[in-house]
C-alpha cells in the first residue's frame, strides 16, 4: 500500500508521467475492486436552513440575503415517487444543519421512501445525536454522509466557528457503530491547508474504514467570509487538478470504496470534469433531482448557469457520457461491495 511518504510525492509531483502512472493504476484498481458500472444516486434538497456558520459556505446562518426553504413531506415524497419513476435505486436527502426537522419526522419521510417506492435511502443532514442516528437507522435509512472537509485541527478550527473535528469524528463512529455505511469527504484548496494535510486525510479515509468519500474542490463564494479573509491565491496549485490526483490516490489507498465525481468538479469544469474523475477512480455519480425553485437557493457556492438542468436531461447526458466511457449503470442498491445491507 502507499505510504504518507509515497502520497506526498503524488500530490507535489511537476512530473506528468508519473501522475499519468497514477491515474492508470487508479483506474486499473477501480476496475478491479469495483467493476465498471456507475453507481446513480439522486439527491433531494430538502432544506437550505442551517444553524451553523462555516466560513466558505453560502448556507452558512450569517448569510441573511438568502431565502430559506423547507420542503414539506408531499413534496418530497412526489420527489421520491419520480426519482424512482426515473430508475435510480437510491435517494440522498440533504440538507443544511437544521434542528427544526424532528428525528421522528425524517424517520417518517425514510419508511415511506423506502416502501412506497422501493428507494436506499441516504442521508446527509449533519451533526445530530447518536439517538437520532440510530432512529434514523431503524427506519431504515442505509448510509449517512458527513465530510470531515480537513483534517487539519487548526484549519478546521478556523473555518468552522462552531464545530470541531472532534465531534465530528465521532459523529462519523457514532454512525459506522450503529450500522450506516458511513461516507466522508474533504474540500480540496482550502486557504491554509497544506498537501501534507491533504495526505493525512487520504489515510484517514483508509484508517475509518469509511465506506464512501466525496472529493471536490473548494469553490471561493463572494458570499462568504473565507475568499475575502483567506485570500484567492495563497493556495499554491490548481484545486482541480489536485482533485484527480487526490481522487486516484483515494482509490489506489481504499480499494473497494464507493467515490463519486462530484458536483463541485462538473462546476469548476462543466464540460470535462465528471469525466475526469470517473477516469481517475471515481465510481459515483449524483445528479441532483432538486426542483429548479429550490435548487437556486440551496446557493452553497455560485453554479455555473449549465449544470442547473432538469433530472431526465441530466439523466440523458449521464449515459451519453457514460457511453462514450465504455462504463454502464449499475443496478441495484450500490451498497459497497462486501457492506451487506442491514435493512430492506
Ligand atoms: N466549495 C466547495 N464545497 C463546499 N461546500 C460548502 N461550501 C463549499 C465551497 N465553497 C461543501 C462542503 C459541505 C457541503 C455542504 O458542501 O464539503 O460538506
Ligand atoms: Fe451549514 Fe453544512 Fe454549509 Fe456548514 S457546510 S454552513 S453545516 S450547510
Amino acid at each position: 500500500m502507499l505510504d504518507k511518504k509515497d502520497i506526498l510525492f503524488f500530490l507535489k509531483t511537476e512530473d506528468s508521467a508519473a501522475v499519468q502512472e497514477l491515474v492508470q493504476n487508479a483506474d486499473k484498481v477501480r476496475r478491479t475492486f469495483v467493476g465498471d458500472e456507475v453507481h446513480l444516486r439522486a439527491i433531494v434538497e430538502i432544506s437550505n436552513r442551517c444553524v451553523r456558520n462555516c466560513l466558505y459556505c453560502g448556507l452558512r446562518r450569517g448569510h441573511g440575503a438568502l431565502p430559506r426553504y423547507r420542503m414539506d413531506e408531499k413534496t418530497i415524497l412526489s420527489l421520491g415517487r419520480r426519482v424512482a419513476e426515473l430508475g435510480f435505486p437510491t435517494i440522498v436527502l440533504q440538507a443544511g444543519e437544521d434542528p427544526s426537522w424532528s428525528a421522528e419526522e425524517i424517520a417518517g419521510i425514510i419508511e415511506k421512501l423506502r416502501l412506497q417506492f422501493g428507494l436506499t435511502v441516504t442521508l446527509s443532514l449533519g451533526e445530530r445525536s447518536a439517538n437520532d442516528y440510530k432512529i434514523w437507522f431503524a427506519a431504515g435509512a442505509q448510509r449517512y454522509l458527513l465530510k470531515h472537509e480537513t483534517s487539519d485541527p487548526e484549519l478546521y478550527r478556523r473555518l468552522h466557528p462552531d464545530l470541531s473535528i472532534e465531534n465530528r469524528l465521532r459523529c462519523l463512529e457514532n454512525l459506522k457503530q450503529i450500522g450506516f455505511q458511513v461516507g466522508s469527504g474533504i474540500m480540496i484548496g482550502l486557504p491554509g491547508q497544506t498537501l501534507e494535510s491533504l495526505s493525512e486525510d487520504i489515510l484517514l479515509f483508509k484508517k475509518m474504514d469509511i465506506d464512501m468519500m466525496g472529493i471536490g474542490p473548494f469553490v471561493p463564494n463572494p458570499e462568504t467570509p473565507a475568499p475575502k479573509l483567506f485570500g484567492r491565491f495563497l493556495f499554491a496549485h490548481d484545486p482541480e487538478e489536485l482533485t484527480y490526483r487526490v481522487i486516484a490516490l483515494t482509490r489506489l489507498v481504499t480499494q473497494d470504496t464507493m467515490i463519486p465525481a462530484t458536483t463541485a468538479l462538473s462546476t469548476v469544469n462543466p464540460h470535462r470534469g465528471r469525466a475526469l474523475g470517473l477516469l481517475c477512480g471515481a465510481n459515483v455519480i449524483m445528479p441532483n433531482a432538486t426542483p429548479p425553485e429550490f435548487r437556486e437557493k440551496y446557493a452553497i457556492y455560485p453554479k455555473p448557469a449549465k449544470t442547473v438542468q432538469p433530472i431526465e436531461i441530466q439523466l440523458k447526458k449521464i449515459r451519453e457520457l457514460l457511453r462514450s466511457l465504455n462504463r454502464t449503470i449499475a443496478t441495484g442498491p450500490g451498497h459497497r461491495p462486501g457492506r451487506r445491507a442491514a435493512v430492506g
